[in-house]
């Protein structure tokens, strides 16, 4: 058993705590690389905010477990390198089993996702109540799931979407004793959140996608008082990044994201972690992209990967201080 706390991580009681009395999210960025990772610690450490790294099972599978930890570890000791120790968390997103929980826990994970949202609600509470009974032994917190969001990805996928039911989410938290309730209210995984027939366009062909359902949000927040709420599928998607891509060889059709504004209003709720994974996606795929389609003749790694691990920390930067309010936080 390694626990987070030898590896100098926090888990996320106390981070959510200040984060939903200052009207803040807390940035969940995931990694799966050490230039993702440079790039997510240098941008908190400058921006002086507190972070969860993110790991999905397929970044798991991909990075190896044993590195990840050492990888979470180094992270800690970049940060206090670089002048300025934020808190950070290691997280599991989208724990899809008990088996993968509970081996996180074991490995140095300080928060775990159980995602249980595409079962039947019961047991949805069991698998839930399973997971957090067995973490909340060596104080890792659990994020729970109510409600099905969009999208498509390699380990996650919905075919429909719905969203979260207000009349469920006290009797899920009462019973599970998850730390954190993931939510549904319109948002979605991936660069194509919706379909161009639910979007409007405008003059210059962007789509603007139908908003948020605030108003489930605020249902919500009425039943659970201060209790903090996740959003996934939470990129903005930026309409340069799509068209760097696109301009440079690629191929991306009606992409669209979370409006910066709809996301900065929800942080200022119980919303007190926003998940991101996609902007930096694209971010890091248009530098490569450009550099390589200027520089035909490049072949040194660290001559693109350095360019886009600079534009992946400008963009975390940029959500620290204008979206998510994490900014000076830590
Ligand atoms: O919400 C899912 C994350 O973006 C992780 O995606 O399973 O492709 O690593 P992944
Ligand atoms: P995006 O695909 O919008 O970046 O969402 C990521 C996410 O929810 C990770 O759990
Ligand atoms: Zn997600």
């Amino acid at each position: 058993m390694i626990s987070y706390k030898e590896l100098g991580l926090v888990n996320t009681k106390e981070l959510f705590a200040k984060a939903v009395k200052g009207g803040y999210a807390i940035p969940a960025y995931n990694f799966n690389n050490m230039e993702q990772l440079q790039a997510i610690i240098t941008a908190c450490v400058e921006t002086r905010s507190p972070v969860i790294l993110q790991v999905s099972s397929g970044a798991r599978k991909y990075a190896n477990s044993t590195l990840l930890r050492y990888m979470a570890q180094g992270a800690v000791a970049l940060a206090k390198d670089l002048g300025y120790p934020i808190p950070i968390v290691l997280h599991l997103d989208h724990g899809d089993s008990f088996e993968l929980c509970k081996s996180c826990v074991e490995n140095g994970f300080s928060s775990v996702m159980i995602d249980g949202s595409h079962l039947p609600y019961e047991e949805n509470v069991a698998l839930t109540k399973k997971v957090v009974d067995f973490a909340h032994q060596y104080d890792v917190s659990v994020e729970g799931e109510l409600g099905v969001l969009a999208g498509i990805e390699d380990e996650v996928s919905a075919e429909k979407s719905h969203y979260t039911k207000p009349e469920e989410v006290e009797d899920f938290v009462s019973k599970t004793g998850v730390d954190s309730l993931a939510i549904s209210i319109g948002t979605s995984h991936g660069a194509t959140k919706f379909k161009p027939e639910q979007c409007t366009r405008t003059p210059d062909g962007v789509l603007i996608p139908p908003p948020l359902r605030f108003d489930i949000l605020e249902e919500i927040e009425k039943k659970l008082p201060g209790f903090p709420i996740v959003l996934h599928g939470s990129s903005s998607v930026p309409i340069e990044y799509v068209r760097m891509i696109n301009q440079y060889g690629g191929n991306i059709k009606d992409a669209v994201g979370i409006p910066e504004d709809q996301l900065r209003r929800a942080a200022r709720s119980a919303v007190c972690k926003i998940n991101i994974d996609s902007d930096g996606r694209l971010a890091m795929t248009a530098m490569i992209r450009k550099v390589l389609a200027e520089k035909p003749s490049e072949f040194d790694p660290r001559k693109y990967l350095g360019p886009a691990r600079d534009a992946l920390k400008e963009l975390y930067k940029h959500k620290n201080i204008n979206v998510l309010g994490s900014a000076n936080q830590a």
